[in-house]
């Protein structure tokens, strides 16, 4: 029996998707060895994880993604993003062409003939407005490529791409240091009926001290663990259940109990840690004390900042 065995719909594609999803970011940033990401990848699939998230900016994700676990292609979600500039491809940002020469490298990357969604990665809300990148998402709809178009972003972006009546799925940032997006992107994608996924689902490890962090995650992870200390959380202060899990238990079970959310993509690079979030998403919600505790804790310690939602 697989460590994780519930399944949420995705909003309104025929999707069902397991509540820790795989995100793709770190292991093309940090060039993760080939090994070490095939035995993650594998791992997950086996204990009940069945999406990927990519992106053709994170580096060699797709092609690392492709070459360990493209054999399974039946296993898993696959969702990617495009829109921004790419290394070997000669178009201009948010250009159709290059939406759909993306569209076809990720193909190639992926070892696969078509893509589960494909996301607009985090574009500016005017030129989501276009309508020409989101139309060329469209056009690979309809050539079979891509079975679900989406956009990715926050705050009041994020909430307008919501009600599009192409977008059937939104990728937004939650977590314990970054909570905005529960009040002001999860309420249109409910009420919308699109597909939530959650990215930096565990506040990028903010309750590591910076020199912990690898490489740029040093610099990427540092609001949040600014934020993080500010909030003050303690873990005793918790029932023992979360204690024995840590943040990082805590912090994924406080993402995956909003409601509304389809799945949290985690990113890692470490088999370990990728078994011990399956284990914690399977222990379920935190309880409405813990959930308070942490809304507060968020609330209060703004002063007069207003936290908004991080791309
Ligand atoms: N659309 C966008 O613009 C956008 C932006 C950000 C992220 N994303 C997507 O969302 C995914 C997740 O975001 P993220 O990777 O930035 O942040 P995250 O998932 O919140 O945090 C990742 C960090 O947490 C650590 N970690 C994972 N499990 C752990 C555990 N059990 N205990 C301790 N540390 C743990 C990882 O280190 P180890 O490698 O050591 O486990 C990594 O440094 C990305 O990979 C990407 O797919 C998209």
């Amino acid at each position: 029996m697989p460590i994780l065995t519930e399944r949420r719909r995705f909003g309104r594609t025929n999707l069902h998707v397991s509540p820790v999803g795989f995100g793709g970011a770190p292991i093309g940033f940090l060039e993760t060895e080939r090994e070490r990401t095939a035995q993650t990848l594998n791992t997950l699939l086996d204990e009940g994880m069945n999406l990927i998230d990519t992106a053709a900016m994170y580096r060699g994700s797709e092609a690392l993604i492709g070459e360990t676990i493209g054999h399974r292609r039946d296993d898993y979600v696959l969702v990617t993003k495009c829109g921004t500039e790419v290394p070997d491809l000669a178009h201009k940002a948010w250009t159709p062409e290059l939406v759909a020469a993306t569209i076809d490298r990720a193909l190639r990357n992926l070892k696969t003939d078509y893509l589960d969604v494909m996301l607009l990665h985090s574009c500016e809300i005017e030129t989501f407005r276009k309508g020409e990148a989101l139309g060329a998402l469209v056009d690979a709809k309809r050539a079979g490529k891509v079975r679900h178009v989406g956009y990715s972003g926050d705050n009041e972006a994020g909430a307008e791409a919501a009600q599009h009546p192409e977008v059937e799925v939104i990728q937004t940032s939650l977590n314990i240091c970054d909570q905005r997006n529960a009040e002001l992107v999860l309420p249109v994608c409910r009420a919308h009926d699109v597909g939530v996924m959650v990215k930096r689902p565990i506040a990028n490890a903010a309750w590591k001290q910076p020199d912990e962090q690898p490489g740029m995650y040093r610099d990427y992870a540092s609001e949040y663990h600014r934020r993080f200390g500010l909030m003050g959380l303690r873990l005793e202060d918790f029932d023992d259940d979360v204690q024995e899990g840590g943040w990082a238990e805590l912090a994924l079970r406080f993402t995956l109990s909003s409601e509304g959310v389809g799945t949290a993509i985690i990113g890692t690079t470490n088999p370990s840690n990728a078994l011990a979030n399956l284990r914690a998403a399977a222990k379920g919600p935190l309880s409405k004390a813990a959930l308070e505790r942490i809304h507060q804790a968020f609330g209060s310690a703004q002063g007069g900042e207003a936290w908004e939602g991080r791309t």
